[in-house]
C-alpha cells in the first residue's frame, strides 16, 4: 500500500500542469482565402463525413490515437477524444477567389472530386459563396481576376477585408474564426524595409507600398481580427517580421508554410530513413507533371522560383551535411514543375535518388508517386484549421512550431530553425498536446 501511494506520489510529481484551455463551444468558422482545388476539396470532404459519407482519411486530428503514459499502461485514446477540439458539425466555410463564384464552382472546374461524390454535397457546396478577393495580377500573372474588390487602396482593402470577416463572423454566427491561405502562390519575393515592423507595414499599405502583396494584405487583416492564420502557400506573407510582432501583440497563433504533400512529403519521408542508417546521398531529380491552375500558375518562372526555394530546403535540415560531410557534403539536389494540362490536379511526382552505402557503393532509387496533390492537401487543412483554434483557446501566439509536421517550410520561432523530419515533428506534435493536457511527453527510452 505505502509502495502503491509513492508510485502514486511520483507520477503526480511527473505530470506537468495542464494549460487551461477554453473549451470548444459554439461555431468555428474557417476561412480561405483562395477558393480553388484544394479549399473546395477540404469543404466538400467535411461536409461528406459529417454526412456519414467517408472518414475524415488523412487527417491526424480525427482519426489518430496518441499514446498516453507508459507501454503498459494501455491509454490510447484518439486526439480529438484527449484535446477539447472543434467538432466537425461546428464548422462554417467562407472565403475569398477572383474567379470562383462559389464553391461548387470551384470544385467542378479543378475536377478533383467525381460527380458522384459531389452530387450528396453539392447544395451546401454551391451555398458557399466566395467573397470578392483582393487580388493584383502583377503577383500571379497567369490568372485574370473577375471577382476583385473596388479599392484600390492597400489600406482600404485591408479595411474591407476586416469587414468581410467581421459580417462572416455575425452572419454565421461564428465563436471563433480561423483563417488559412488556400490562394495561389505569389511571384517570388524578399523581405524589404516595409515588412520590418508593423508601423512600416501599415504605413506602406497607406502608401500603396509595391512590396506588400494580396496574401499579405489577408494576415494583416486575420490577426488585426484576431483570427489565427496558416499559410498553405510557400510565398512570403505569415513568416514576415511585422506578422510576427503583429501575432504576439494581437495574442494570436499563426503558422507557416506551404501544405507538405506529394514529392515533398515522400522526402520527408526518405531521407530521415537514409540519414538513421547513414547512408550516403549523392544526389537527388525531383520532377513534377500538373496540369491544375496552380501547375499553370507555377509555370510562370517567378510564381515557380518561390515554390523552389520552400522544397529546396528540405533535405539539407534533415542531413545536416555540416556533421556529415562524407554522406551530405555534396548533394545535387534538383526540383522542377511542368505544366501539362493531360494530368489535371493528379500530379506526378518523379525522384531519381543516387545513394551510396558500404565502402562507397553506388546504389538507385526511383520514387514515382501518382498522387492527388489536393487529397494530400485537404486533411491538412482541416488540421491546421483544428489545432490553430485549439493553441488559440490554449492562450498561445506567435509561430506554433509543432505544427511544422503539416508545413513544407515551416516556421520556427526560434534562431534554431525549422525541423523537416517528419517523425521528429510527429513527436513534436504529439507531445506538445500532451504537455498541454498535463500528461508527460513520450520519450520511447528504454522505460518509457
Ligand atoms: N495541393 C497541394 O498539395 C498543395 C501543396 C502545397 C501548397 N499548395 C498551395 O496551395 C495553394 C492552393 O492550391 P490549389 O491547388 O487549390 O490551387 P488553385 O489554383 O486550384 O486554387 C487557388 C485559388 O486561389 C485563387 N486566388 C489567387 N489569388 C488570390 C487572392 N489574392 N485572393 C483570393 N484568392 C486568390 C485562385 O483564383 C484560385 O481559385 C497554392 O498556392 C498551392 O501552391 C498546394
Amino acid at each position: 500500500m505505502i509502495l502503491h501511494n509513492h508510485f502514486y506520489f511520483l507520477m503526480l510529481l511527473s505530470m506537468s500542469n495542464p494549460l487551461d484551455i477554453a473549451p470548444a463551444t459554439g461555431r468555428l468558422g474557417v476561412l480561405t482565402p483562395g477558393m480553388g482545388a484544394v479549399a473546395s476539396t477540404f469543404i466538400a470532404g467535411v461536409i461528406a463525413a459529417r454526412q456519414g459519407l467517408t472518414a475524415p482519411i488523412g487527417s491526424v486530428s480525427q482519426m489518430a490515437h496518441i499514446r498516453l503514459g507508459n507501454r503498459d499502461a494501455d491509454r490510447n485514446p484518439l486526439i480529438r477524444e484527449f484535446v477539447p477540439l472543434a467538432e466537425l458539425d461546428d464548422l462554417v466555410f467562407g472565403g475569398w477567389d477572383p474567379i470562383s463564384p462559389n464553391v461548387l464552382e470551384a470544385a467542378r472546374t479543378c475536377g478533383v472530386l467525381e460527380d458522384k461524390d459531389l452530387a450528396p454535397v453539392s447544395a451546401e457546396l454551391e451555398g458557399i459563396v466566395t467573397m470578392d478577393a483582393v487580388f493584383d495580377q502583377r503577383w500571379v500573372k497567369k490568372l485574370e481576376g473577375t471577382r476583385v474588390k473596388a479599392e484600390s487602396n492597400k489600406w482600404d482593402q485591408a479595411q474591407a477585408l476586416i469587414a468581410d470577416i467581421e459580417r462572416f463572423r455575425i452572419e454565421n454566427e461564428c465563436d471563433r474564426l480561423v483563417m488559412v491561405w488556400c490562394g495561389s502562390t505569389e511571384a517570388y519575393q524578399e523581405a524589404s524595409a516595409v515588412h520590418d515592423n508593423v508601423e512600416a507595414f501599415e504605413a506602406g499599405l497607406r502608401d500603396g507600398d509595391e512590396n506588400i502583396s494580396p496574401s499579405q494584405i489577408y494576415v494583416y487583416a486575420a490577426l488585426m481580427s484576431d483570427v489565427p492564420f496558416a499559410n498553405g502557400a510557400p510565398n512570403l506573407s505569415v513568416d514576415l517580421p511585422c506578422m510576427i510582432e503583429l501575432a504576439a501583440r494581437r495574442g494570436v497563433p499563426i503558422a507557416g508554410k506551404d501544405f507538405k504533400t506529394g514529392q515533398t512529403l515522400m522526402k520527408t519521408l526518405l531521407a530521415p530513413g537514409f540519414k538513421a542508417r547513414m547512408l550516403g546521398l549523392r544526389g537527388w531529380y525531383s520532377t513534377n507533371i500538373l496540369g491544375n491552375r496552380d501547375g499553370e500558375v507555377l509555370d510562370d518562372p517567378e510564381n515557380f522560383k518561390t515554390k523552389e526555394v520552400s522544397k529546396l530546403g528540405v533535405l539539407d535540415t534533415i542531413l545536416q551535411p555540416e556533421s556529415y560531410p562524407d554522406l551530405y557534403g555534396n548533394i545535387d539536389h534538383v526540383v522542377r514543375i511542368n505544366y501539362y494540362p493531360p494530368r489535371g490536379d493528379n500530379k506526378e511526382g518523379w525522384d531519381a535518388i543516387d545513394i551510396f552505402g558500404w565502402m562507397g557503393y553506388p546504389m538507385q532509387i526511383k520514387v514515382d508517386f501518382l498522387c492527388r496533390d489536393s487529397i494530400l492537401a485537404a486533411p491538412i487543412v482541416l488540421d491546421l484549421a483544428l489545432f490553430l483554434d485549439l493553441a488559440h483557446r490554449a492562450g498561445q501566439s506567435g509561430v506554433q512550431e509543432w505544427l511544422s509536421f503539416y508545413l513544407k517550410a515551416p516556421q520556427a520561432a526560434t534562431e534554431a530553425g525549422p525541423e523537416h523530419d517528419l517523425f521528429i515533428q510527429q513527436t513534436k506534435l504529439k507531445n506538445t498536446l500532451r504537455e498541454w493536457m498535463g500528461e508527460e511527453p513520450v520519450t520511447h527510452s528504454e522505460v518509457g
